[in-house]
């Protein structure tokens, strides 16, 4: 396993082991890695012949400082946890000063109205952030393939609006999300909770899943009513929002259509601790 801190030396290297026609798989992340970050670099593998991972707090994404200081950082054990994986992964963990060098802000962005929704409601300039550092990553690893987790859906779509607007020549692939045993989505942000917490978490993905079923036969107000009542009695939890959008331009949904395609997502805090998930409704 190769593991680099500078992009000059990430870069020199792959010069040295690829060509033009080399497929190379990324999959960027922002470390404390799980099992689903461990199944996007095993699909990575599958369809490459070189796997890079990024390993990166992006400080720019972050809209509160409280939670960038206590996001958790782990690089030794999230080495061991990609040796585990395969020993030919190349990892690039960069300092910031590597990747902003001296100017840690983000470009603007314009996702044709995606930033607005949800996350880019409740966390101002986020997409912003994720948008500045996936696309130097992406101008830095140059890859064929980039992969990313459907539990940020709407990061996902982001990502693929901002390369095809960008025009830049990566294949964006989204991958199921990878849960605990009790349902709750796998996150970086999981390692924060205690285990009565996380086991009080499955309470995210068991509602998830009754918004499914209601949807079948309510609207969306109503489902978002029930969503609302069933938080409002749970006292450890404060719901963020819930939102049934169009999986397509994550507009809520106001009146079902049939053609169309919906998506639930929920975004809660469990002692100040933020989660988020979602769930494809039809
Ligand atoms: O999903 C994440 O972990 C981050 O938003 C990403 C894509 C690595 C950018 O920092």
């Amino acid at each position: 396993m190769r593991i680099f801190n500078t992009q000059n030396e990430l870069v020199s290297h792959l010069t040295s082991v690829s060509n033009a026609t080399t497929a190379i798989g990324f999959v960027p992340t922002m470390g404390a890695l799980h099992d689903g970050h461990l199944s996007l670099i095993q699909e990575a593998l599958l369809q490459n012949e070189l796997v890079v991972v990024s390993i990166f707090v992006n400080p720019t994404q972050f809209n509160n400082a409280e939670d960038l200081a206590k996001y958790p950082r782990t690089l030794e054990k999230d080495i061991a946890k990609i040796k585990t994986v395969s020993d030919s992964i190349i990892v690039y963990a960069p300092s910031v000063e590597d990747i902003y060098k001296g100017k840690t802000v983000s470009q603007h962005f314009d996702f044709d109205g995606l930033e607005n929704q949800m996350e880019g409601r409740f966390r101002p300039g986020h997409f912003d952030g994720v948008g500045t550092i996936v696309k130097r990553l992406f101008e830095i690893v140059k890859p064929t393939h980039a992969y990313f987790g459907e539990k940020d859906f709407q990061q996902l779509l982001i990502v693929k609006k901002m390369v095809a607007k960008n025009k830049i020549p990566v294949n964006v692939i989204g991958c199921p999300i990878f849960r605990e045993a009790n349902g709750l989505a796998m996150s970086s942000r999981n390692e924060r909770l205690s285990e009565k917490e996380r086991n009080e978490a499955a309470i995210i993905y068991k509602t998830l899943k009754e918004a499914k079923h209601l949807f079948a036969t309510k609207s969306a107000q109503e489902v978002a009513e029930f969503v609302t009542r069933t938080f409002a009695d749970q006292k450890e939890f404060e719901l963020e929002y819930f939102q049934i959008a169009d999986e397509t331009t994550l507009q809520p949904c106001i009146r079902k259509n049939k053609a169309k395609k919906y998506r639930a997502f929920i975004a809660v805090f469990v002692n100040n601790i933020r989660l988020i998930d979602t769930i494809s409704l039809n």
